[in-house]
C-alpha cells in the first residue's frame, strides 16, 4: 500500500530497494555520531530510505591496538568520539572514504571544516550522479578572494544541491535524547529539504527548513565569535547584564554582517533555532 505523507513524499512498501535513497555519514566526530544514530533510527522506520547508514571513519588506532572502525562495526559505538551510546545495528563504520559514498545518494558532510576541502577532492567523480548533500559543518573557508560558506564549497566542488543543517545542537545532549530543534537551510528544492527534515527529524529533534542556506549557514558560524565575547565576560566576572548585552548586541552584528555578506539573507533567520536559540546555547557553555 502506498499514500503521500504529510511532507509530501511518496511512502511505498514495496518501493524496489534500488530506489531507496541511501545514506552516508562522511565524518564520525562526537556530532558526525550522533548524526548517524538520528538518521538510522530513522531509516529502518521509513520505507523510502534504505535501512543501512554508511559512516567513514577518519581511522585512528586505539591506545589498545584496536582500529576505530573495527571497534565501531564490533560494538556498535564509537568508543572514542561517543562512548556509552549504541548508535543502530544499521550503522556500518567504513574507513574506505570512496566505498562509504559510492551507494549513497545522500551524502550528510560532518567533520571539521578544515578537512572538508580535501574530502571533496577526493570525492570529485566518485560519487552517483543524483547525490546531494547536507553540510552540519560550523565554520567558513576564508581564501584570498572571500569568505568562502563549507556548503559553496561541497555544491561546486561536486556539482551537487547543498542544504544546511544548524541549530541549538549540543551532540552529547542529543546523544541521550534530550530534546532539541534544528534549522535546516535549503535553497530552492523544497522537497529535498523535506527529504532532509524527514530524515532527521524525531520526536526528541525537531527540524524546520527555511529557503535561507547563507543565514543558516552564517548564523551557525558567527555564533562563535560572540560566544567569545561572552566567554571573556564570565572570564573577567562581568555580570549577567553585560553578558545578556553582549548576546543581544552580538545577535544585532551577526545578522548586519551576513546581510553584509549575502543580501539575500533573512531576518527570520536569526530568530530559528539555527540563530538566537543557538546563539544562547553556545554563550551559556
Ligand atoms: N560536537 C557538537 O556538539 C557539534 C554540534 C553541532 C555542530 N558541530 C560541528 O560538527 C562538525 C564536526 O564536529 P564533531 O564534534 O563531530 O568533531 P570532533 O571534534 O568530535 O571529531 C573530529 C573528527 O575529525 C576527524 N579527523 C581528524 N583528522 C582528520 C583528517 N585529517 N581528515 C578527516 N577527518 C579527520 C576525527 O577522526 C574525528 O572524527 C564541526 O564543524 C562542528 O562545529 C559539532
Amino acid at each position: 500500500m502506498g499514500g503521500v505523507t504529510e511532507a509530501g513524499v511518496m511512502e511505498n512498501a514495496e518501493v524496489k530497494s534500488e530506489e531507496l535513497f541511501r545514506v552516508a555519514v562522511i565524518g564520525s566526530g562526537n556530532w558526525g555520531s550522533v548524526a548517524a544514530k538520528l538518521i538510522a533510527s530513522n531509516t529502518v522506520k521509513q520505507s523510502m530510505f534504505h535501512d543501512e547508514v554508511r559512516m567513514w571513519v577518519f581511522e585512528e588506532t586505539l591506545p589498545n591496538g584496536r582500529k576505530l572502525s573495527e571497534t565501531i562495526n564490533q560494538e556498535n559505538e564509537n568508543v572514542k568520539y561517543l562512548p556509552g551510546i549504541k548508535l543502530g545495528s544499521n550503522v556500518v563504520a567504513d574507513p574506505d572514504l570512496l566505498n562509504s559514498v559510492k551507494e549513497a545518494n545522500m551524502l550528510v558532510f560532518v567533520t571539521p571544516h578544515q578537512f572538508v576541502e580535501g574530502i571533496c577532492k577526493r570525492l570529485v567523480g566518485n560519487i552517483r550522479p543524483d547525490a546531494e548533500a547536507i553540510s552540519l559543518i560550523k565554520g567558513m573557508e576564508v581564501k584570498t578572494e572571500g569568505p568562502c560558506m563549507i556548503s559553496k564549497l561541497i555544491s561546486e566542488m561536486l556539482s551537487v544541491n547543498c542544504c544546511v543543517l544548524m541549530g541549538a545542537n549540543i551532540a552529547n545532549e542529543i546523544a541521550v535524547e534530550k530534546f532539541s530543534e534544528a534549522t535546516i537551510g535549503y535553497r530552492q528544492d523544497k522537497e529535498a529539504a523535506q527529504r532532509w527534515a524527514r530524515l532527521f527529524s524525531t520526536p526528541y529533534f525537531l527540524v524546520s527548513a527555511v529557503p535561507d542556506v547563507e543565514g543558516v549557514e552564517l548564523c551557525g558560524t558567527l555564533k562563535n565569535v560572540v560566544a567569545i565575547a561572552a566567554g571573556l565576560v564570565d572570564g573577567l566576572d562581568m555580570g549577567n547584564n553585560t553578558k545578556a548585552a553582549i548576546m543581544r548586541i552580538g545577535l544585532r552584528e551577526m545578522k548586519a554582517f551576513s546581510k553584509l555578506l549575502f543580501s539575500s539573507v533573512k531576518d527570520s533567520t536569526f530568530f530559528e533555532s539555527c540563530g538566537v536559540a543557538d546563539l544562547i546555547t553556545t554563550c551559556r557553555m
